[in-house]
């Protein structure tokens, strides 16, 4: 069911900083950034190839990327796998037994829906569902 790496998410303490170390270290600069307040985070969106760096922001402490960033450090967040079919995708996971932090999917960057799954049922890694 899984098409592809959609995206790499990176948590960052400074979203600027982060996105000036791509730049240095790596040669690449981001297509375009995007907050999503209802997620309480900034993404710089830097191509690589078909997938994606998604270097994230936090908007305050008290956000889901807030708090991975005071109990974690920054780092690796998530991993995006782009699917063809959101429903059909979630409704597998929750069969199989994985714990769903979105039961429905919701609004994601680039007019994408995108819901994930906890990193309990899944390895250790926090998963997130994309349907470009
Ligand atoms: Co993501």
């Amino acid at each position: 069911m899984l098409d592809r790496i959609d995206h790499v998410g990176i948590a960052a303490l400074d979203l600027d900083g982060a996105v000036a170390f791509y730049a240095r270290a790596f040669g690449v600069a981001p297509s375009f950034r995007e907050v999503v307040e209802e997620q309480g985070v900034e993404e710089a969106m830097i191509r690589v190839g078909e997938s994606w760096i998604q270097l994230l922001g936090a908007r305050g402490p008290d956000t889901p990327v807030g708090r991975f960033l005071s109990s974690r450090g920054p780092g690796l967040h998530h991993v995006g796998y782009a699917v063809g079919d959101i429903e059909a995708a979630l409704a597998r996971l929750k069969a199989e037994g994985v714990p769903l932090i979105d039961e429905r999917p919701r609004r994601g960057s680039r007019g994408s829906l995108v819901a994930f799954a906890h990193p309990k049922g899944a390895g250790g890694v926090l998963v997130e569902l994309v349907q470009p």
